[in-house]
């Protein structure tokens, strides 16, 4: 067996938190009525007061306050609540929340702003579901971060002395990237397959992600590959900014139809937009 393989295996997976797994199964049983899930959301009222929070975002397009859980859902709906409880339950995910994972967390919050900023002028791609997966891409750092936390934090530290990827070190070390155990959680979890894909192919190279034979699942890919390096780039999550790694921002740009002047224009847009999320977001 090769040593990737024994990793992998001594990786514990979480499940879906409890009430996340209650929600959903009411999600799916016909009969549910818009109280039953209230009720079940508000008995975990840290995941209720996140999903307030995204129902309130402006990725949503709704102007007034959303107050209460009822509201949000009527608003949502049952699809959208799904993917948006997943999405939420993943800080569960979090063994510990220290600097590490502020760090992280705040990538994943900016790349799902850069993303719905992308996004919005692309009719095909659902913009809810853009920003889940802007949120979700790195989950595979997470549970890395949560069983070999030494190993993790001697990359993050290599990283910021080399200048080099993290999936460049990861294969290095593991064998493996969090692309991979990102894309067992979503297996395990049960997540749209679209959204598992993106997770799997985030780090992929061009032509890999040119050659996903689902339009959809390509342009998303390619949205979180282009908004992955605009982060990175910028140091969103990250000790400082990378200006001198190789992130091929231009080969995703192109696939995406983005000129130069409007990917100016929208780095300005999501630094303002970033900020303004991350406040909104304080716990
Ligand atoms: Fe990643
Ligand atoms: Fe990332």
């Amino acid at each position: 067996m090769k040593a990737s393989e024994l990793i992998i295996k001594t990786i514990d997976i979480p499940g879906v938190p409890m009430v996340a797994l209650e929600i959903m199964k009411l999600i799916d049983q016909s009969h549910t009525s818009l109280d039953d899930l209230q009720q079940a959301i508000i008995a975990d009222e840290a995941l209720a007061a996140r999903i307030l929070k995204m129902a309130n975002s402006s990725f949503y397009g709704v102007h007034q306050n959303i107050n209460t859980i009822s509201e949000a859902i009527a608003i949502m709906g049952f699809k959208t609540l799904r993917t948006i409880m997943l999405a939420a339950s993943t800080r569960d995910v979090y063994k510990r929340f220290g600097l590490t994972e502020q760090k992280m967390w705040e990538h994943s919050l900016g790349v799902s702003v850069a993303a719905g900023i992308i996004a919005a002028e692309m009719p095909l791609l659902n913009n809810e579901e853009v920003v889940v997966a802007g949120l979700l891409h790195d989950v595979g750092k997470t549970i890395l971060n949560n069983s070999q936390p030494e190993r993790f934090s001697f990359i993050t530290q290599r990283m910021n002395e080399e200048r080099v990827t993290f999936a460049s070190l990861e294969l290095e070390i593991f064998g493996f990237t969090h692309t991979e155990i990102g894309y067992l959680l979503s297996e395990k979890w049960g997540f749209p397959q679209t959204l598992s894909n993106v997770i799997l192919y985030h780090h992929a190279g061009y032509s890999d992600v040119q050659s996903l034979a689902d339009p959809y699942t390509r342009t998303l890919c390619q949205v979180i590959a282009l908004s992955d390096a605009l982060c990175i780039r910028l140091g969103v999550g990250y000790r400082g900014p990378m200006a001198d790694l190789e992130l091929g921002e231009d080969q995703w740009q192109e696939a995406l139809g983005i000129s130069e002047e409007r990917f100016a224009a929208i780095t300005a847009n999501f630094k303002s937009a970033y900020m303004h999320k991350k406040l909104s977001y304080r716990e």
